[in-house]
């Protein structure tokens, strides 16, 4: 980050400092500033849309329940493999919803313009290049994949198809990423060097043992349709319903969770990805049959480039956490830090410089001469929080979405970025599992 950018974001701090206390006329407490960020979505050309769901449980009736609050856009069907959800998708948008079991049903219907794919993993890809050549446009859950192996699949079907193809990690459509982009790029922490991100849950729930509906059975379960692509076995309604723990469909912690740090992060500083990649972790506590860590760590080496100075990565996920529900992704530079959320960003700066022995010992050498003079800092502490009444992240990534089919213009998140979030995260069970750091490639998006 040069000094240019670094000036520059000096200059705004004190003009933005100024605007708020002559607005507020009111005192601010020493070294801390709050200021509101906005959200100013362009209008899109209102030609309808009609969309169907692929699966319709917890995250696709999410997605389509917030896809629906955007004007001009109508759901005609869905698709599940339980019959409850498709029920209960009659009940929540309508007894006439053209529901089926066999997702290429939606993919023939002409009326179909876009589709949510929400299914477990390891449906993503078929689904994703299924909709792409039947000429759907797509969102996509995250991690877009359930392997490496099936990304460049993904991304070769999106280019041939000409289609809008967004990938979910709507953490980066928020104001909060937005700022912190913003920040970055203009110096407020100087030169990047390290960045950090946990999970903490400590709840059944929140460690996946989600409630078995009572009438689960090879009658209401489409059970052959959902392994078609995997292990043969015979019905298991924990494989079914708590997929996440198993890796023939879920993709861990990392696929589950670091995906999203790992998109916020590649948003933010404009990187392509790490190169080396190594976890460790273990099943400390959720000791219900499943196949993957309840506690895991990833360490990341991303190398400079372009775009930014190497800088190491941190990530923590961790279920049996008694301080519960914290998520968080620290970003931090030469200069300060900034504690980046969906709806805030807390950027912390330090003006030591001066006072440094380091700092002055290397400016002697130099040969500069250090006034004794003090100067005006600006604040130390600075939190920028979304206005009241924000519609959310969730609310922009969907707006980005149908914007870019309106316009014909393009994603925050397309498959080459939503690959390259997915892969160091699905590395991360490689690393566990074969208990070695992995290579990657983050350029030609392979495994090296
Ligand atoms: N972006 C986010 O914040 C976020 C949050 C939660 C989940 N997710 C992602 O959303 C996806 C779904 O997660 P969930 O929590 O909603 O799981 P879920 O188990 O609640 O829902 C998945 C649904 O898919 C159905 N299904 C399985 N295979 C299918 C197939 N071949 N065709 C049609 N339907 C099929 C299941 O019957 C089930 O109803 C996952 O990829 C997950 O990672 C994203």
């Amino acid at each position: 980050m040069g000094d240019n950018n670094r000036r520059q974001f000096i200059k705004k701090l004190g003009l933005a400092t100024a605007s708020v206390a002559a607005a507020g006329g009111a005192f601010t407490p020493k070294s801390k500033t709050i200021t509101y960020l906005k959200r100013t979505n362009p209008m899109s050309p209102s030609k309808e849309l009609n969309i169907a769901l692929i699966g319709a449980g917890g995250m696709g009736v999410e997605d389509t329940t917030t896809c629906l609050q955007h004007e001009g856009v109508r759901l005609v069907a869905a698709c599940d493999l339980y019959q409850g959800r498709l029920k209960a998708a009659r009940e929540r948008w309508g007894e006439d919803l053209f529901v089926t079991a066999d997702y290429k049903e939606i993919l023939r219907r002409k009326d179909v313009d876009a589709v949510i794919i929400a299914t477990p993993d390891h449906w993503h890809k078929q689904i994703s290049v299924d909709a792409l050549s039947a000429g759907k446009h797509a969102y996509c859950e995250k991690p877009m994949v359930h392997s490496v192996k099936e990304g460049h699949e993904v991304v070769d079907a999106w280019k041939k198809s000409g289609k809008v193809f967004m990938v979910g990690s709507q953490g980066l459509s928020s104001l909060g990423n937005e700022k912190a982009k913003e920040l970055l790029a203009e110096g407020a922490i100087g030169d990047i060097n390290y960045a950090e991100g946990f999970w903490a849950r400590h709840s059944p729930v929140g460690a996946w043992q989600y409630p078995i509906p009572g009438d689960a059975s090879e009658q209401t379960v489409d059970w052959g349709r959902y392994i078609a692509n995997t292990t043969q076995r015979p019905f298991d309604p924990l494989r079914f319903f708590r997929w996440r723990n198993y890796l023939d469909y879920g993709t861990g912690m990392s696929g589950d969770l670091f995906v999203h740090l790992f998109s916020s992060l590649h948003f933010i500083t404009g990187s392509l990805g790490p190169d080396k990649i190594s976890a460790m972790g273990g099943l400390r506590y959720w000791k219900d049959g499943r196949e993957v860590p309840d506690v895991l760590l990833g360490m990341f080496d991303y190398p400079e480039t372009g775009a930014h100075p190497g800088f190491n990565l941190s990530l923590r996920c961790n279920f049996v956490d008694g301080t519960s529900g914290t998520t968080y992704l620290r970003i931090v530079g030469s200069k300060g830090s900034m504690d980046v959320k969906w709806e805030e960003v807390v950027l912390r700066r330090n003006f030591s410089d001066d006072q440094d022995d380091f700092a002055k010992a290397k400016a002697k050498e130099a040969g500069k001469v250090l006034s004794s003079r003090k100067k005006m800092v600006p604040p130390d502490e600075i939190t920028y929080k979304a206005q009241d009444g924000y519609k959310g992240a969730h609310y922009d990534h969907f707006h980005n979405f149908l914007h870019a089919i309106r316009t014909g213009g393009a994603v925050v998140e397309d498959p080459a970025f939503g690959f390259r979030a997915a892969a160091p995260a699905l590395l991360c069970n490689d690393s566990y599992f074969q208990d070695r750091f992995i290579r990657w490639d983050p350029v030609g998006m392979k495994v090296v």
